[in-house]
């Protein structure tokens, strides 16, 4: 694991970033994309921050956006318009003129009402916009319920049959182009099972198109590749091959057609470590709790999605004993992991929380009135190599 090279004095809560890392992993994942029509996309909801970014653009990869801000900053990070997509179920009028305007690769969209709004938005701009319909599947990714995305239980995408219905009559849009469909069914998936599910069930629509003569030049199969929050240090840079294999093998796309991907934590969840300080450590007759310096609104994701990182105290070798790492917040859910296995610890204490670079600073609030916890990254300080 890389550090900075003063981890112990630098004021905590901070992130930090292994640039070396994000680099390694995007070359990984376009290596074994590396075939015909495939293009990844960086999901920027995962981890927003302009270094991060401009790393990744390096990479010459497309960008997936949920918002206005999201493309604003795109675009300022030096994405190209033709390499965004923007999805989100729920865009106001300005971020759609925003998107119209910034001519990007395609408005993912996610209700019939939706496309009507773009069509009249784009009409009164003398436009004909490029969209993808997102399709709700519903394919249940097995997933945490906060992260399942592609039920008919959940608010996104359009079901399969008015999918048909609006492909069928989609001359009633004149100002829209319908360019492609959109998947997307969950995040944290690691079954690869998934994702053939998830192909046969493209297959399926696009053949029932293919029959009434409709084919697009798009498709795009969304993200939610899972990543390794167990065992980092193994598996810091996921299975690509693996991934993309499922593809290539399953899925049944018409020649020419390109097939986009929209992959964030697999890009950016490794790279990314939260550092805080142990305030206090104390004791009941049930449990014995290590007090950090960071708190829920620095990393919400154990709280909201019950999800498990690693946390490792890097400044202590003592014999190891159990804690619940909680932080200062007056909010029972401020916990950051539950019996976690650690060397003795005291105040002063280092401890490193793993495995955050995706949904982690991004998420983060301002709830008590707290400091955002500051970012440094591996490429601008001096950095060591612990254990
Ligand atoms: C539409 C869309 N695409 C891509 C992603 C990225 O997913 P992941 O970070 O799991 O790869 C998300 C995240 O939920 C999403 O909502």
């Amino acid at each position: 694991m890389r550090l900075p090279a003063n981890y112990n004095t630098l004021e905590t809560p901070y992130y930090f970033y292994d640039i070396e890392l994000l680099n390694s992993t995007i070359e990984a994942a376009l290596k074994a994309c590396s075939y015909n029509n495939f293009r990844i996309h960086y999901a920027m909801k995962a981890n927003a921050n302009s270094e991060i970014l401009k790393t990744i653009n390096r990479h010459n990869i497309g960008i997936d956006c949920v918002s206005g801000n999201e493309l604003k900053k795109a675009l300022k990070c030096g994405f190209n318009s033709s390499d965004i997509v923007f999805a989100g179920v729920g865009k106001n009028d300005n971020e759609i003129r925003l998107a119209i305007n910034s001519n990007i690769h395609a408005i993912n969209v996610e209700s019939e009402e939706e496309l009507e709004v773009i069509n009249t938005i784009s009409g009164e701009l003398n436009k004909v916009t490029d969209i993808a319909l997102r399709v709700n599947p519903d394919i249940d990714a097995g997933t945490h319920k906060h992260i399942t995305t592609g039920t008919n239980h959940n608010k996104f995408g359009i079901s399969i049959p008015d999918i048909h219905r609006i492909a069928e009559c989609s001359y009633r849009f004149k100002n829209v182009k319908i360019i492609g469909l959109h998947f997307h069914i969950g995040s944290q998936i690691d079954g690869m099972d998934t994702f053939v599910a998830m192909c046969n069930t493209i297959n399926n629509v696009q053949s029932n198109l293919l029959n009434k003569g409709i084919v697009f030049k798009h498709l795009n199969v969304g993200g939610g590749l899972g990543i390794d929050y167990n065992n980092p240090d193994r598996n810091p840079i996921v299975d690509f091959n693996n991934y993309f294999d499922v593809f290539r093998k399953y899925l049944n796309y018409p020649h020419k057609q390109t097939v986009h991907f929209e992959l964030g934590r697999s890009i950016t969840g490794q790279c990314g470590s939260l550092i805080t300080k142990v305030l206090y450590t104390k004791s009941t007759s049930r449990k014995r709790f290590a007090i950090v310096d960071a708190g829920m609104t620095d990393l919400i994701r154990p709280a909201l999605y019950n999800a498990y990182h690693k946390i490792e105290n890097i400044t202590s070798t003592a014999i190891k004993l159990r804690y619940d790492v909680v932080g200062p917040i007056c909010e029972s859910s401020d916990c950051f992991g539950k019996n976690a296995l650690m060397p003795e610890t005291k105040r002063g204490d280092i401890l490193c929380i793993r495995s955050v670079g995706a949904y982690g600073q991004v998420m983060s609030s301002q709830y008590n009135l707290r400091e955002p916890a500051r970012a440094y990254y591996s490429d601008m300080i001096e950095t060591i190599n612990h254990r």
